[in-house]
């Protein structure tokens, strides 16, 4: 029987452990996916535990995702871009590898909801925090080559731009200020978060019409960004879409198949209102 894992610290509100296991059933995978809490001072032996009792992958969400790196037996090429690893496989040769699914799991989330037709759209990545870093790379890999990043700091903004090769970075203010420039908003901020009120870092008084407005958080699934958004006419996108695919590609690295996603989208789209 194959195992696999997720760890975290907090973990017990992780969706991903029933997500896995629905679909080993659905998919008559003969497996288990279990959550383990680890703190940060035993990372490593925890990991030195996982290799030992030969789990066959598992994920990796926060806050480990970055100190997990110099623990691998090897790393994704675009992962090690990313500086950050969500998920952990076990290769034929026994090593373990780690790859980063965030990213791509936003791109077909994105593509999903309003296909693939927008490549060249002008996109405006809001935040320069590791969610952001990696939907950049992401969005890259997958053929998007218009991206302005804005962020608080705009250094980590132009941070980010270096590494990529391309793109530029704007302050809050600045992108505000052209916010009718751009067709695709992603939002990466706490300020899409539960508590928040409209308490967005931005006006949304220049948003242009038939935009398309996404946000990578998934509880509440109506953030407040996409809440002005939706009033001004876009097409939203929650977090939902991002988090359920970056688990399926995590599956599919696994597995060699990728799972049934809409019915999961579904399933947990009702548990959420
Ligand atoms: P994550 O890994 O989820 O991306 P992070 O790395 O802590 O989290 O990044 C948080 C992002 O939200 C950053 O872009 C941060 O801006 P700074 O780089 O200027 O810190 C942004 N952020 C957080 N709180 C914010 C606020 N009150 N107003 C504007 N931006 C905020």
């Amino acid at each position: 029987k194959k195992w696999f894992a997720v760890i975290g610290d907090p973990i017990s509100h992780s969706k991903s452990p029933a997500m896995h296991n629905a679909w080993y059933t659905e998919m008559d995978v003969d497996a288990t996916y279990i959550p383990i809490r680890v703190e940060p001072a035993n990372l490593r032996e925890a990991v030195a535990s996982l290799k030992l009792l030969g789990a066959s992958g598992w994920n990796v969400t926060i806050p480990h995702k970055e100190a997990i790196i110099p623990l691998l037996d090897e790393l994704d090429e675009q992962a090690a871009k990313m500086g950050a690893v969500n998920t952990v496989v076990k290769m034929a040769d026994g090593k373990y590898k780690g790859y980063n699914t965030d990213g791509a799991g936003f791109v077909r989330s994105l593509e999903d909801a309003v296909g693939t037709v927008h490549r060249d759209k002008p996109i405006l990545l809001i935040g320069a925090g590791g969610a952001a870093r990696g939907i950049a790379f992401a969005l890259l890999a997958g053929g998007y080559r218009n991206i302005t990043i804005a962020n608080r700091t705009v250094m980590k903004a132009e941070a980010i731009c270096e590494e990529l090769g391309t793109g530029q970075a704007v302050s809050l203010v600045e992108a505000e200020n052209k916010l009718h420039q751009f067709a695709i908003f992603i939002q990466t901020t706490p300020a899409g978060m539960a508590n928040g009120t409209l308490n967005l870092p931005f006006s949304l008084e220049k948003f242009p019409q038939d935009a398309i407005a996404a946000d990578i958080v998934y509880n509440p699934l109506m953030t407040p960004f996409l809440q002005a958004a939706e009033e001004k006419g876009a097409t939203i996108i929650n977090g939902l879409g991002m988090f359920v695919h970056q688990g399926a590609i995590a599956y599919n690295y696994w597995l060699g198949h990728y799972p049934n996603t809409s019915n999961t989208i579904i399933e947990l789209t009702a548990q959420l209102k």
